[in-house]
């Protein structure tokens, strides 16, 4: 069957490495990414595959349930792979009203104009897919049960089966949004998946976030602000290996089911800046160590989630994924990327973006 495939939030930076990948391997396919193009989306990301045959960009709002339903109904949607979302927790802790409008509201509305068009089809759910983008911070923290030597750093893993815990807003506005999507499922047979995946890295990530931020302050000299100890854990995955995961769940996946996935790749954010520092010092010709003094510990992130840490054994077990990229080989790629990609930085992180970063750390 012909697929058309609606991704939405495929400007941003785990989205574009998704439209990206759909639109080159499969050109059977018509992809059509939906995004509002916020600070954090940008079609810059999309610039090699604009021109695509089988590509369709259009700006909108998800919240727009009107428009929704007019894109399901005009590109004949038979798959949805919902991204958009508002991502970072530091913005949740300043304005958690933009995540619970974006996230569960915005969900919301792809779930009814997704509904309403399926319904309205002589075959109805047959061979439709409604695929969520979750998060692992849905589960909650862990506790940091084994602090030194190497990692795992504590005994327990967040499994598909784990009661949800969300602390931030943030996580909160997600686990609402995985709530919806499970409903439709149970409620109207809608067939619904939802993935939660660890932290993503790599390049086209916008420069908020801890890796693209400090590569691109050491660049520019500047303080690199640690929270707290810098003890806590999160377990990164090259965002590359998460969009294969997407793209073999979203053909294998068993609808109404939920899948974690992660590298089994924990670090204490302070070992990881660590290397950060070390690979960007090498790779700009610094003496090694030379950014180590921008290191600043400032304020602790509020209700600040200690460790992380991800158990994908089912989709290993049930559908023989794993990950690609060894974390040295994946970090190197995307220190270089981001050295090398300073014209996208710049352009990024004009304008908006850099009167919230300087308000932030005033
Ligand atoms: P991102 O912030 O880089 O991109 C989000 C995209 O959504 C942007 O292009 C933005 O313009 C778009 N968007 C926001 N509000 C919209 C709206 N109302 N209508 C249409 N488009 C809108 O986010 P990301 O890091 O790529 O994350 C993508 C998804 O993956 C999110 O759902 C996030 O919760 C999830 N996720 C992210 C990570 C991670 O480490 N980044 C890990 C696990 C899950
Ligand atoms: O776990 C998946 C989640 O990973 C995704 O759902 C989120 O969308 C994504 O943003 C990410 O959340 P984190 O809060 O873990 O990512 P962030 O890059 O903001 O922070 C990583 C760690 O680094 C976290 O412990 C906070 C710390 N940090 C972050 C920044 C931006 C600092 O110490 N200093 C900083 O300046």
């Amino acid at each position: 069957m012909k697929q058309n495939i609606l991704i939405t939030g495929g400007a941003g930076f785990i989205g574009s490495h998704v439209v990206r990948r759909f639109v080159r391997k499969y050109p059977e396919y018509h992809i059509v990414n939906v995004d509002k193009l916020t600070y954090a989306g940008n079609l810059e990301n999309l610039k090699d595959i604009e021109d695509a045959k089988n590509y369709t960009f259009l700006r909108a709002d998800i919240c727009n349930l009107d428009d929704m339903r007019e894109v399901m109904r005009k590109y004949e949607i038979t798959g949805v792979i919902h991204l958009a979302a508002e991502s970072h927790v530091d913005r949740s802790i300043r304005d958690p009203f933009v995540f619970a409008q974006t996230n569960v509201m915005g969900t919301l509305s792809m779930l009814q104009a997704a509904r309403e068009y399926w319904e309205s089809l002589p075959e109805g759910f047959d061979g439709k897919l409604f695929y969520h983008i979750s998060t692992d911070e849905v589960y909650g923290a862990l506790e940091l049960t084994k602090p030194e030597g190497e990692p795992p750093y504590g005994d327990e893993f967040f499994v598909e089966t784990r009661a949800y815990q969300p602390h931030s807003p943030y996580s909160a506005s997600k686990a609402s949004s995985d709530h919806f999507v499970r409903s439709y499922h149970d409620t109207y047979g809608m067939p619904t998946l939802v993935t939660n995946c660890s932290n993503n890295y790599g390049p086209f990530q916008f420069p908020e976030k801890l890796i693209p931020l400090f590569i691109n302050n050491i660049r520019q000299g500047k303080e690199l602000p640690v929270y707290g100890k810098g003890e806590n854990v999160r377990d990164w995955l090259y965002v590359e290996d998460h969009a294969g995961a997407i793209d073999l769940i979203f053909h294998k996946g068993r609808p109404g089911d939920t899948y974690n996935i992660g590298g089994f790749n924990e670090w204490k954010n302070i070992d990881l800046i660590k290397v950060i520092i070390k690979t960007v010092d090498r790779l700009l010709g610094n003496p090694e160590g030379k950014s180590l003094s921008l290191i600043k510990y400032v304020t602790d992130r509020k209700g600040h989630d200690l460790r992380y840490a991800i158990d994908s054994t089912k989709l290993h077990d049930e559908l023989g994924w794993e990950p690609s990229l060894q974390f040295e080989e994946g970090i190197e790629r995307t220190v270089r990327w981001y050295l090398d990609n300073e014209e996208w930085m710049n352009r990024v992180t004009s304008g908006d973006y850099q009167k919230y970063y300087e308000e932030f750390y005033s």
